[in-house]
This record gives structure tokens, C-alpha cells and sequence, in this order.
């Protein structure tokens, strides 16, 4: 199976190392604009193949996509990144030109594929995308929740005192400081509501550090994480390439779905071969309803800024 990476730059590398160190695709295609760049982060990864074990071929590209030619996955990174202080919609100007031609591009060589979009502002650009390339809903997938819904069981697993892993919960709505919505209420460690274990001002600062996880990351390092994201995408793709059909939070096309039309935000899916093959449906109750319906309006405010700079 071949996937396509645009955007070698922290999150891109990441996810394609994250993907030949899982053995998840038999190659791996980085493309980035900047000459050599790709190619040089390529061939570091490839070096490392004997050393990690894996038989992944990453192939660099500066700009030409004929390499990415037939990719089942295409994955969307480039774009500028956050600064400290910034928020992810102060991207939109810049990274919605670059996210336009990088689909129509990727669109011409790869017409099958599944596209995966990281840029931000994140839910915007994946409703910029869809647009563009006219393609079927499903095969349109942001990625935030998961990355979000990491962040969240690792806050709760570190306020439990517990393995992350030993955590579920998830995070829906915009991929935003203020958009997203940790469902506190549904988060359970090994089955048991996590509020039997965490009081609610715990509850509160777990689901606030959340909220602010991106930024707190970006003003500690200068720039926006890339681990997390990185591996965020590779677990997505992951579920795209083996048809695990694994239930994630995704960033889809909502045509009534959770009282939303003509947007694409954050909710529950399964997601397998065909891209994410189904919404699942959560009962919130009315104060996340609440949310959900504020999240979507400050995303569709966003979306309504796509009209006055394309
Ligand atoms: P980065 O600056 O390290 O890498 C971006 C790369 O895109 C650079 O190497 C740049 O040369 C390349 N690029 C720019 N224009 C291009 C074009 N037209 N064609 C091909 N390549 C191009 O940034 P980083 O940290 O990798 O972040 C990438 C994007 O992902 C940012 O917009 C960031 O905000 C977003 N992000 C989204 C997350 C999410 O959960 N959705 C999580 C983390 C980052
Ligand atoms: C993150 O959540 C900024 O979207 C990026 O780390």
C-alpha cells in the first residue's frame, strides 16, 4: 500500500517515520516543496531501516508529484505551523492557498485515494479540501480528535495516577483551544466512569489542560508538537490501509449528523478502507448539545472566511 506525505517538515516526518517503523505501509512517499528537503529526510529514515527493522521504502520528492502517482492514502501536513501566542485560525490566509493547490495536485496523480488533512486551521481546511476536489464525503477525513483525544486520556491517566492506555475517553467538536469538547462525562478508566476516581475541579483542569494542549506545547517549544500528531496520523492511516475499522474522532462532512449540515467537525466514526465509513451517533446530553452547537458556529464562521480570500 503507498502513502503520500505532503509536508516534510515536523508532523510530516513524524508520520512517515511512525509508518515504516509500524510496518503500516510498504511505501511511503514525502513530498515537500523546499529542493531536497524531502529527499534528505528520506534517506535518514531509510538508513534507519536495518537499525528499526522495517522494509518500508520512503521516497523524497521536491514537488513532483508524479512520484506520488496511485497512492491509496494522501496526507495533507504542509502549511505554516503555529507560533507562540498564536492560534490555529490565524493560519487560514496562508495555509488555505497552499492546502487548495496541494489537493488539486495530489487530486490529478492519486484519484482513489483516501485524503487525510492535518493543516490548520484544521477543520476548515478539511472542509476547504472537500470542496475543491468534489470528492465523496467519505473519502475526506480531518485529523484532530484523535490527536485531542490522546491528550486527554493522557491528562486523565496522569490525574488517575494510571496507564494511559488503561483510559478511554474522546474529544468531539472543532479542533480549536475553545472549539473542542472533552467528554468528560463518557471518559472511563478500565469501564468505570472516571468520575468515581477524579473530583469535579480534577475533571475541570483535566478537560482545561486539554483544551490548551496544543498551545501549551507550542509556547513551550516555539512551534507546534509534531510526536503526538505525527503518530495521530499514522494510527488514522493505519485504520484507512488495513480496514480496521476502528472507532476514532473525526473531522467529516456532517449533512444533518448532530443537528449539522454543510460542515465538517469532529464526531465519533468508524473509519476502514473506504475512508470513515460511518457516524456514530452519541447521545449528548443538553450542555454538550450546547457546545457542539457553539463549536460548529465558531467553525463555520471560520468557513466563511475560505469565501473572502480564495
Ligand atoms: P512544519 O513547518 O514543520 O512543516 C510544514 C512543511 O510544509 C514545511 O516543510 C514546508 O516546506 C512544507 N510546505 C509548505 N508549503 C508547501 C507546499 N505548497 N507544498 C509542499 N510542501 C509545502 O510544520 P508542522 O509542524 O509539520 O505543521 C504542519 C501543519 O500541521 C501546520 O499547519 C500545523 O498547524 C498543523 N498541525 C495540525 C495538527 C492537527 O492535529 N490537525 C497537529 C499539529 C500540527
Ligand atoms: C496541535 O494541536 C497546533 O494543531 C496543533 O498541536
Amino acid at each position: 500500500m503507498k502513502v503520500t506525505i505532503v509536508g516534510a517538515g515536523n508532523v510530516g516526518a513524524t508520520c512517515a517515520d511512525a509508518l515504516a517503523h509500524r510496518r503500516i505501509a510498504s511505501d511511503v512517499v514525502l513530498l515537500d516543496i523546499r529542493e531536497n528537503f524531502a529527499e534528505g529526510k528520506a534517506l535518514d529514515m531509510m538508513q534507519t531501516a536495518t537499525l528499526n527493522g522495517f522494509n518500508t521504502r520512503i521516497i523524497g520528492s521536491s514537488n513532483d508529484y508524479t512520484k506520488t502517482t496511485n497512492s491509496d492514502v494522501v496526507v495533507i501536513t504542509s502549511g505554516i505551523p503555529r507560533k507562540p501566542g498564536m492560534t490555529r485560525e490565524e493560519l487560514i490566509g496562508i495555509n488555505a492557498g497552499i492546502v487548495k493547490n496541494v489537493s488539486e495536485s495530489l487530486l490529478k496523480h492519486s484519484p482513489n485515494a483516501v485524503f487525510v488533512i492535518v493543516s490548520n486551521p484544521m477543520d476548515t481546511m478539511t472542509y476547504l479540501a472537500l470542496k475543491e476536489t468534489k470528492l465523496p464525503k467519505n473519502r475526506i477525513i480531518g485529523m484532530g480528535g484523535i490527536l485531542d483525544s490522546a491528550r486527554f486520556r493522557c491528562y486523565l491517566s496522569l490525574a488517575l495516577n494510571s496507564p494511559a492506555n488503561d483510559v478511554d475517553a474522546m474529544v468531539i467538536g472543532g479542533h480549536g483551544d475553545t472549539t473542542m469538547i472533552p467528554l468528560t462525562r463518557l471518559a472511563s478508566y478500565k469501564g468505570i466512569p472516571v468520575s468515581q476516581f477524579l473530583n469535579a475541579d480534577q475533571l475541570k483542569k483535566v478537560s482545561a489542560d486539554t483544551m490548551v494542549g496544543g498551545a501549551t506545547l507550542t509556547g513551550m517549544l516555539g512551534t507546534s508538537a509534531w510526536y503526538a500528531p505525527g503518530a495521530a496520523v499514522a494510527t488514522l492511516v493505519d485504520s484507512i490501509i488495513n480496514d480496521q475499522k476502528r472507532l476514532f474522532t473525526c473531522c467529516v462532512y456532517l449533512d444533518g449528523e448532530y443537528g449539522q449540515k454543510d460542515i465538517c467537525l469532529g464526531v465519533p466514526v468508524i473509519v476502514g478502507k473506504n475512508g470513515w465509513e460511518k457516524i456514530v451517533d452519541v447521545k449528548l446530553n443538553d450542555e454538550e448539545k450546547a457546545s457542539f452547537a457553539k463549536s460548529a458556529e465558531a467553525v463555520r464562521n471560520m468557513n466563511n472566511v475560505l469565501s473572502t480570500i480564495a
